[in-house]
């Protein structure tokens, strides 16, 4: 009887590597491909180009493999003790990092029935990462950036939106990344924040940016990255506008907007009951929602309802009424907004959402409750966490201090160490030279 060989793979973008692999375990037995589950990629890398259905396509009309079964987790344990393979077959290079402690437990759970781990040297010059960033320099289409962050908000356990508001601050978010216990953490998504928009053009955050000029610093964004966006559209504005604001962003592929339940002039929600501000009925609210839901064209852009009832002091029973109203009306996200500082009434408000017979994604704006993690927000079962304003808030006060700075010493020798050199901003954008 011919023996059991099972690979663990992403299968993502397939490169000579993977063959070799395959071909290595074919002449052990018959291949069972464990192809990791978009959530199981995701849970400690990016997000896989190809969904699960395609990619499994893909590796199952590969010569020498027999079958393909999901793997849910990075873990190979449940799959192994499933399938008591005779081998396992893996690169070799996952003996340092990330991996090593899960090619530990392979050895380990195939001891009980005498399994043996064998690793395939390396195949140089290729790699998936590579491969993935050439992607990225070729760039994305409406269609795939728009779908990204429905997949996103499925696959991880939270979503990490990060403000830009020009295009540069559009790389930082699509660029920035850091290492943490040999684990990669980047942003996943950007917030087009109508404060900071506003902001940047020295206006009030009062709708006053109208959406045509929202949209040509959107435009500077998606020219040079390829994460997704979720827009901010105050209150989008009133139902017969709304629609074009609606297609429009559809068109440049926008994953989400969000819209919040004000009527009026509407003022900047952290000012809470300070200024006077008014409520939308649930039912106005309701046509809003309707009437934006009809307009959209695809089926992957997302309009997503903003509750204002814990800014203005209406309390949680109000929030929740108006959650299961707007879900009703189509709204595929629910954003919970609030301005306490210590965080307790979002915890209430998550837990009672919870129970809802008909929950959507939430979305939480942690700019007042800056204290709370991740961690505690995906516990509580939000979705998405919207870091919405820290990119100009950092930059203002930097660029004031050097501006001042040239003043006092009436030249800038002075403020030079606060600032990159020359030679740093000339290699900062590629294409500079
Ligand atoms: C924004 O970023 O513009 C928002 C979030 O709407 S907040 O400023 O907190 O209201
Ligand atoms: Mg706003």
């Amino acid at each position: 009887m011919s023996k059991l060989v099972y690979v663990g793979m992403s299968a993502d973008l397939i490169h000579p590597g993977h063959l070799n692999i395959i071909k290595e375990a074919s002449k052990l037995g018959k291949v069972t491909i464990g192809l990791l589950t978009d959530k199981a990629i995701a849970s400690y890398k990016r997000l896989p180009t190809l969904k699960y259905e395609q990619r499994k396509i893909v590796i199952e009309n590969i010569k020498g493999v027999d079958q393909v079964v999901p793997q849910e987790e990075l873990d190979y344990t449940r799959n192994l003790e499933k399938y008591k393979p005779h081998f396992v077959v893996h690169g070799d290079d996952w003996k340092t990092g990330v991996q090593s402690k899960t090619r530990q437990k392979v050895i380990d759970t195939l001891a009980q029935w005498d399994g043996k781990l064998i690793e395939v040297p390396y195949t140089a010059g290729i790699s998936s990462s590579q491969l993935n960033q050439s992607i990225k320099e070729i760039g994305t289409t409406p269609e795939v950036r728009m779908g990204k962050l429905r997949r996103l908000i499925y696959a991880k356990p939270i979503v990490k939106v990060m403000e830009a508001h020009n295009g540069l601050t559009g790389l930082i978010v699509e660029n920035s990344n850091v290492e943490v216990n040999g684990q990669k953490r980047e942003f996943d998504a950007m917030w087009l924040s109508s404060l900071t928009d506003s902001t940047i053009k020295g206006k009030p955050d009062i709708e006053a940016v109208d959406v045509t000029s929202r949209l040509h610093g959107l435009n500077d964004i998606l020219e040079v990255t390829t994460k997704p966006i979720i827009y901010d559209g105050d209150t989008g504005g009133i139902p017969e506008h709304f629609v074009f604001t609606i297609r429009s962003l559809e068109r440049l592929g926008v994953s989400a907007i969000i819209i919040e339940d004000k009527t009026g002039l509407k003022k900047n929600s952290l000012f809470g009951t300070d200024i006077a501000q008014t409520q939308d009925s649930i039912e106005n609210f309701c046509i809003k929602i309707r009437a934006g839901k009809k307009a959209q064209v695809t089926k992957d852009f997302m309009i997503i309802a903003r509750i204002e009832s814990l800014i203005l002091n209406k309390g949680i029973e109000d929030a929740l009424k108006r959650a299961e109203a707007y879900i009703a009306a189509g709204a595929d996200g629910i954003m919970i907004h609030s301005r306490q500082k210590d965080g307790k009434e979002i915890m209430e408000f998550c837990d009672a959402y919870n129970k809802l017979e008909k929950r959507a994604p939430l979305i939480a704006v942690p700019t007042s409750y800056n204290h709370m993690k991740e961690q505690e927000l995906i516990d509580a079962g939000v979705n998405v966490v919207i870091y919405a304003n820290q990119l100009l808030r950092a930059a203002y006060p930097a660029m004031m201090d050097v501006a001042k700075g040239i003043l006092k010493h009436e030249r800038s020798l002075e403020v030079s160490n606060k600032c990159m050199s020359i030679k740093e901003i000339l290699e900062l954008i590629p294409g500079t030279k």
